[in-house]
């Protein structure tokens, strides 16, 4: 018997941080029904989507990616057109911490994703199969470390992983390809610079620097904080994944990036001037002088730098943001959404906070 699809989207991971701003992003334009699965870890917030009660096109699924069962029966239920993969472990710390759940999600998971997918689009009719898509979210951080010389990422950059997160990643995007060329299954794979924008859990760099600025807390660089960075509004990223979902070509992959190469010290300092600008205090010093260099991540990749000029010369996206404009949203945003960010400093983020910079000493 053979099986028409719908036209459905199955997202994973639309709870975290792109995610979450890639399922409004898509509700606000198509309208197509869209499935949410999401284990909502420590990183995956439904707050984010809280803006979508009562809204029938869209449906939270609590669940495991690695649950093959609970897979099989969403794709059998709701017949969607395409699944978007973005649920991940995605914190190269924590990976660096405990590596174990990395190479669950990461690869595993993806695993089962990629096999439930493959016995569902075997069981389409013809037009179905020709239509639907399995597209892998990845990261540039496949690619490794560039020196300041070197050229950046393009597509056929040897992979070289340096920490557990891109290693888990890299092998997941293996996968990816390998059930392409080897049963034909419609996959596209992403592989995007630094994200930055609402919605970012605060461990990573940019939110995390914007509220401990606020707090007056000090503001942990590592190293010598000469490492660079990509950096792209995720806006930006989930305007390039939809555009990959409807015309990439299969069995492709393709590099996203903000073309804004950046030192973190200079992310840090720019921060500092935006938030003594929105939140002056006259009497107190600037907050250039909360910044304290502490011990550095161990395999600190130096330099991610991508080129994007194949998605930009065969599909015609480019990035809408420059980064002082995105980055002064973000800031903006953060200190709007005062609900939002109590409520992301649970106990599992000030556990996190405690465990990952105690151990770098100095704050
Ligand atoms: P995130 O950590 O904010 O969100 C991950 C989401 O996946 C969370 O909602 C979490 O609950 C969910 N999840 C985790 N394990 C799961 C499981 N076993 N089953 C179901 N759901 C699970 O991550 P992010 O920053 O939004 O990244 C999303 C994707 O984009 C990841 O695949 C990441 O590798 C990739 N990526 C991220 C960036 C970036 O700068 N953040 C850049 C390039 C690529
Ligand atoms: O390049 C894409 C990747 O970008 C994604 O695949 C990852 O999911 C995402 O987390 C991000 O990885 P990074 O390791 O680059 O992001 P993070 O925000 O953790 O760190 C950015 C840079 O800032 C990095 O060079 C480490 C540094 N850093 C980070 C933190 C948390 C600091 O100097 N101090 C900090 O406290």
């Amino acid at each position: 018997m053979s099986v028409d699809i719908s036209n459905a989207i199955l997202v994973t991971g639309g709870a975290g941080f792109i995610g979450s701003n890639f399922v409004l992003q898509s509700l606000a334009h198509t309208g197509a029904p869209l499935i949410n699965l999401d284990l909502l870890t420590y990183a995956g917030n439904p707050e984010n989507l809280a803006s979508l009660q009562g809204d029938s096109r869209y449906r939270l699924v609590q669940g495991d990616i690695c649950d093959s069962e609970l897979v099989a029966s969403l794709l059998r239920e709701h017949r969607p057109r395409a699944v978007v993969h973005f649920a991940a472990e995605s914190h190269v710390d924590r990976s660096i911490a405990d590596p174990r759940a990395f190479i669950r999600t990461n690869v595993e998971g993806t695993f089962n994703l990629l096999q439930q997918s493959r016995l569902y689009w075997a069981e389409l009719d013809d037009r179905s199969k020709n239509a639907f898509r399995f597209l892998h979210v990845s990261t540039d951080e496949v690619y490794g470390s560039l020196g300041a010389e070197d050229p950046a990422f393009s597509e056929t950059t040897p992979y070289a992983p340096n920490s557990p997160y891109a290693a888990s990643k890299a092998a997941s995007d293996h996968l990816a390809r390998s059930y392409f060329h080897t049963w034909g299954l419609p996959v596209l794979t992403t592989n995007c610079s630094n994200n930055y924008g609402p919605f970012q859990f605060p461990e990573k760099l940019i939110p995390l620097v914007i509220l401990n600025a606020l707090e007056r807390k000090a503001l942990p660089v590592y190293g010598d904080g000469m490492n660079v960075r990509d950096w792209l509004f995720v806006e930006d990223h989930c305007a390039a994944i939809r555009t990959v979902l409807e015309h990439g070509r299969i069995g492709e992959t393709y590099n996203i990036g903000g073309n804004s190469e950046r030192t973190n010290i200079d992310v840090v300092t720019t921060i500092c001037d935006l938030v003594d600008e929105m939140r002056p205090q006259a009497a107190s010093a600037p907050r250039r002088n909360l910044i304290t260099f502490v011990k550095d991540r161990p395999g600190h990749d130096r330099r991610y730098a991508i080129d994007a000029s194949k998605i930009s010369q065969e599909l015609g996206w480019k990035p809408a943001e420059q980064f002082e404009g995105g980055l002064r949203k973000t800031v903006a945003w953060y200190l709007a959404n005062t609900a939002w960010v109590e409520g992301v400093k649970t106990g599992a983020y000030r556990d996190w906070i405690s465990k990952n910079y105690s151990e770098r000493g100095n704050i």
